[in-house]
């Protein structure tokens, strides 16, 4: 597996598609907008460029993608600071819009016409006008540089800086019949999951810093743990470990190699609060202004049942819709490990263990979301 060449997320708006099933994402990106707000307000009010430069790295395509967009532009909107003075021109803004190469990012060109009608209403309805804006697709890694030398005002990431840059490295088969830190997981093998969330989270601030103005502020949106046990990510860690479920039943019915199975592990680490901090300490160059932990409901809908015959439809609702959350993020690493053949029923396997979960558990746990706003200290 090679992660600059097989992930993405699922392209376009069909039935599996991104775009469609990015609920709990969008989640993420509506909880955390007061930090992105105090954040484009203090670059608007200690910086004061003329031409505010913002990047959301790993920015995906569909909604999500145009409502950190428009959040951005509502928040400069009202800063009584994004005019220099009643002379000079306002403030302008360019975006970069950051993603791996294989990105739908003609889908989120296409999308650009409507959040320009939906922005002018909005700022319109409050008797403002948006800023002069721009926005540019930038194909890359973020575990590279991306920009020149201090030339970005503002960084900003949501729900994807936990991709890894590779599976750890020395994993081979080791994590046999898991495809991430389960419960007969070797601590070892998670040692190797920790050391590569390290080497490759400071590889990424190294990289940042030496882009980010002096001043410049970065907001980092990350599920995570609550606890320091690696073993337990709350309801992530069961995800994974459902899905690990359905491939092993593949594998018992003869569909797959068990080597196949042991030799595929998924590139996402969760880190807690303190291993975070102390990855922030040691780059040295970064000052943590905010850092908060969020339980974000873990279901992928809004819709919540109201009686008993209702909530067996809903669980089946949510396995059915938990699996096309975890397909849309996951298929094309299935499909460039495995065979195309085994998606339908893996992920009809997935959505009936799923329900079986909700039905299961009285107390289940929600998706932890760690956001840390960031200065740049030099
Ligand atoms: C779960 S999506 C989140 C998308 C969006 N920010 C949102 O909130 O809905 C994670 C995104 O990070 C991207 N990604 C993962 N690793 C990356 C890397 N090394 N460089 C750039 N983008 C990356 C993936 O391709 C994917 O589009």
């Amino acid at each position: 597996m090679k992660i600059e060449r097989d992930l993405h997320m699922m392209k376009g708006d069909g039935e599996y598609s991104y775009a469609k099933n990015s609920m709990i994402q969008r989640r993420a990106v509506l909880a955390t907008r007061p930090i992105l707000q105090k954040a484009v307000r203090e670059v608007c009010r200690d910086l004061h460029p003329q031409l505010m430069v913002i990047a959301d790295l790993g920015c995906s395509s569909g909604k999500n993608t145009l409502l950190f967009v428009s959040e951005v532009l509502n928040t400069i909107c009202e800063s009584p600071t994004s005019t220099l003075n009643k002379e000079e021109s306002p403030m302008e803004v360019q975006f970069f819009l950051n993603d791996l190469h294989g990105n739908d990012f003609n889908h989120v060109f296409q999308s650009l016409e409507q959040l320009e009608q939906s922005t002018r209403q909005e700022c319109a309805c409050r008797g403002l006008q948006p800023p002069p804006y721009y926005v540019a697709g930038l194909p890359g890694s973020f575990y590279a540089r991306l920009f020149p030398c201090s030339s970005v005002h503002l960084f900003h990431s949501s729900m994807s800086v936990t991709w890894l840059s590779q599976v750890p490295e020395h994993l081979g088969c080791l994590n046999e019949g898991n495809v991430h830190v389960g419960a007969t997981t070797q601590p070892a093998v998670a040692r190797l999951y920790q050391d590569q969330f390290e080497k490759d989270f400071s590889r990424f601030l190294h990289m940042r810093c030496r882009e980010i103005v002096a001043g410049g502020r970065m907001v980092l949106t990350l599920v995570g743990r609550k606890r320091e046990d690696v073993f337990d990510a709350g309801r992530t860690t069961k995800i994974f470990e459902l899905l690990s479920q359905g491939l092993r039943t593949l594998v018992s019915e003869g569909r797959l190699e068990k080597e196949k199975l042991d030799s595929f592990n998924i590139p996402v680490y969760c880190p807690s609060t303190e291993e975070l901090k102390q990855l922030v300490q040691q780059n040295g160059l970064l000052h943590i202004t905010d850092i908060h932990l969020f339980e974000m409901d873990g279901s992928p809908t809004d819709e919540s049942p109201e009686s008993a015959g209702a909530a067996v439809a809903a669980a089946q609702a949510a396995g059915e819709s938990m699996s096309a959350t975890l397909r849309a993020s996951t298929e094309p690493l299935i499909v460039s490990h495995f065979v195309e053949s085994i998606l339908e029923d893996l992920f009809a396997l997935f959505a009936r263990n799923f329900t079986s979960y909700i039905e299961s558990e009285d107390e289940q746990s929600g998706i932890f979301v760690i956001t840390m706003s960031l200065e740049a200290k030099h």
